[in-house]
Order: structure tokens, then sequence, then C-alpha cells
């Protein structure tokens, strides 16, 4: 589908709730699965991905319902169950890494697919400690399709060069049905919800800096309510620090310290964000953003443990950056290489369209500002929502329309985004 956004010619106002966190509601579908007992989880994602884990753990025997479109009431007994045909993941790394950490101690085998991109996305990386621990997994040379087969796991002590949740996560949920204990050590801190909310579930889990542990443990189900997600929010906060007379708040963001690297990044780069409202929520912090205008950003150098707290921020941080004086140099990024898309390859090739001055590097991108965004040209968000937002919040200050193809892919985490971005211009 092609969408077509163009300029707006006034600031965006008023107050928007953001929805469900992508990551945190994968983990409470996940989560309450494998736990014992009854729970409601409010506030679920609408996000196509999320829904993928869902379909997922009714296939594996879980009684999940819907009350209304965001309420999920989950019960079981801690037990799965064999399903006959294949678990389809669809375009998500997330449900395809953290659930084969679940499937690979099982007592039955399991078979996860995926779409063309995920087909596509490493899977090496959990695949080997995985292995470690005993597990027995074939792949397409390290993609999808991975057969798993159940087997008795054991604890290891790992340490990863990547500072990624998806492989921590994959690994700790291993380790809940492991003989012995199981440590993950990371180069970096990456997002903790895994941690949190095992927690929170009754987990045997310590976190040591760098390092997790987690024991044999059984979890007992407990009601959720899921924060907003900060990586939809993201859009917003660049919105309304480029649209000139913005000012708006955006309520219920989670304010995990390991994912609010891009409020980070804004104050360095002297935007005007301010946090009213903090306080917790089933183990997490959130609160409300106000994003009020001004015209004096300045470029930044963005890397080493700021990139997992902004992973999947960096495409729209480019877009804002683009309208900061001076430059911002992205490092150490490399792994945006193996997310829905090539995302440096391909935010260069797009921004360039639309005359960002924009440079490719191996492991980022490097950003002079600040520029005037041309607009006029075709995008394209090769089957990646990110992208593809990205891609439309730089249209609202580009000087002639632009075309976004595939804009349709945004269903995979925020289906409500244009709505939104509507809302907030009256
Ligand atoms: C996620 C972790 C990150 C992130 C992804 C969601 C998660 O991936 O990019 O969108 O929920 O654990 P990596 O672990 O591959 O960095």
């Amino acid at each position: 589908m092609l969408k077509k956004v163009s300029k707006l010619n006034k600031g965006l106002k008023g107050e928007i709730i953001i929805p469900a966190d992508k990551s945190v509601s994968h983990r409470a579908v996940m989560f309450s699965s494998i736990a014992r007992g009854k729970c409601i989880i409010k506030n679920f994602s609408s996000g196509a991905d999320c829904h993928s884990t869902l379909n997922i753990f009714r296939q594996l025997g879980v009684n999940i319902e819907f009350i209304d479109a965001k309420t999920l009431s989950i019960n079981s007994d801690g037990i799965l169950k064999p399903s006959f045909t294949s678990l389809d993941a669809g375009n998500s790394g997330t449900t395809t890494r953290l659930i084969s950490g679940i499937l690979a101690g099982q007592n039955f085998d399991s078979v996860i697919i995926g779409d063309e991109s995920l087909s596509k996305r490493p899977m090496k990386r959990i695949i080997e400690p995985l292995t470690l621990m005993g597990a027995e997994i074939d792949s397409v040379d390290g993609h999808a399709p991975l057969t798993i087969k159940g087997r008795k796991l054991h604890g290891i002590n790992y340490s990863s060069k990547l500072a990624s949740a998806q492989v921590k996560s994959c690994i700790l949920l291993a380790g809940l049905k492991a003989e012995g204990e199981t440590t993950f050590t990371e180069p970096y801190v990456s997002r903790n919800h895994t941690e949190l909310l095992l927690d929170y579930l009754g987990a045997n889990i310590k976190t040591d800096k760098n390092s997790v542990t987690v024991k044999p443990s059984i979890l007992e189900a407990k009601d959720i309510n899921i924060v907003g997600d900060i990586s939809s929010a993201a859009f917003f906060i660049v919105a309304g620090l480029i649209v000139p007379n913005s000012d708006f708040v955006i309520k219920n963001v989670g304010l995990n310290p390991t994912r609010t690297g891009i409020l980070d990044v804004v104050k360095r780069m002297n935007g005007n964000v301010s946090i009213i409202n903090k306080h917790t929520d089933s183990g997490e912090y959130v609160g409300d953003i106000r994003v009020q205008y001004n015209d004096s950003l300045k470029g930044c150098i963005i890397e080493g443990e700021d990139i997992p707290r902004l992973i999947d921020e960096l495409p729209v941080i480019a877009v804002l950056a683009s309208q900061a004086e001076d430059q911002t140099i992205v490092k150490n990024a490399e792994d945006l290489r193996n997310k829905e898309s090539d995302r440096i390859k391909c935010l260069v090739s797009e921004l360039t369209k639309i005359e960002v001055n924009i440079k490719e590097t191996s492991d980022g991108f490097i950003i002079n500002g600040k520029t005037k965004i041309k607009g006029g040209a075709e995008l394209e968000s090769y089957h990646d929502h990110r992208l593809a937002m990205s891609f439309y919040t730089a249209g609202l200050i580009a000087d002639q329309e632009i075309g976004i193809n595939g804009f349709e892919w945004t269903k995979i985490s925020f289906p409500e985004f244009e709505e939104l971005v509507q809302r907030l211009n009256g």
C-alpha cells in the first residue's frame, strides 16, 4: 500500500495514550502460559507480532480468551502440549527466539516457521548457547524453519558477544527448566523485561550488573498491566521536536531505564522533553512525556552502551538528527543490519532520496544537519514497520509530499500510528 504524507501546517497539540509495549506483551503471554493459574492481562498490544505469540500458545494447548480487544484471560496448568502443526511466528524475531528457549526443554518436538523476512534473520545466536545446554535444533543454515527436539537441558555459564535481550531471554527461559543454574552475561545491559517479569511471577532470578542467573523455577500466574511502548512513543517524540509549534503529552509510556536511551539522546541534543507522573506498574516504570518543539537541536555521538537502550529507535533518531545542527554519529550498531530489514542500508538509501545528508558506515551512520527535507519521492519500507513510521515522521516536515510503499507493515507493532498522528493534528 502506498501511503502519502504531506507537511503539517500547524504544530501537534493535545494528548495521546500510547498503546502497549510489544516486548512486554510478548513476555506477558509467554510467561503466563508457562505459569500455573489464572490471570488477566490488561492493555495487550494490537500489533500482529504479539498476536503471533498468542496464537502459538493457544496451539500449545493454553487457554487464552479475549475479554475485550486489549484484555486477555489466561488459564494454564503451566504444562504445554505438543502441536502437530508448525508454529507460525510470522514476522516476529522476539517470538521465534524466546519460544525456542521455552520449547528446547519440553518433552516434545516443535517446528517454528515465519515469513520471508523472519526466515532471513540469524538464529545461530540462540542455537549455539541452547546447544551448549543440551538442546537439539535443526535449522536451514542458521535460519528458520527451526525444528526443536525437546530434551532435558542443563544450566550453563554463557558470555554473549551481543547485548541482545532476545538471546538473553531465550537462555533464561531455557534455564527455568534446566538442571542446575544458568548464568547469562552480556557486554552491555539490554532490555530487562524478562528479568522483571520472571521475578514478578516468582522465579528464582538474580541480576548482578551485566549478568543474570536463573535457577529452575515454577511460575505462579499474576495479573499484568502492560505499560505503553516507548518505541512507539519515539515517533511522536521526534515528531514533536521537529514539527514547529508542537506541544503535547504522550501518556502511559513505559520508562524502564533499559529502554529510555532515546530520552537521554534527546537531552544531549538539546531537545525539550520532560517526564510527568512517574510511577510503577507490574514491575515496570511508567509515566507521561511532554514534548515541546524548540529550534536549537544539536548533533551528538550515539555509541556503546547507548545502543541496546535505543536500538529500535535509531531509524527515527536519524530523522531527528537531520534537523539538528552539526554531526550525529551512530557507532557500534551493526546489529541493525539483522532487524526486519538491513536498517542501516535501507535507511540510508531511502533518506538520501529526500535529501537527508546521511552516510552509511559499517556499524551505523553519520548525519550532517541541519537539512531541509525535500520530499517529492517514493520511499520503500522494505516490509519494515519501523522504517515505514520513521519515513512518515520525516514526511510531516518535508517540503513536498512523500510516498511510502508498504505502509501496511505498521500493523506489525503499531496499527494505531496514523490515527494518533491525526488526533494530535486536530
Ligand atoms: C527485543 C529485543 C531487541 C529489539 C526487538 C525486541 C525484545 O532485539 O530490537 O525489537 O523484545 O527482546 P535484539 O535482542 O535482537 O537486540
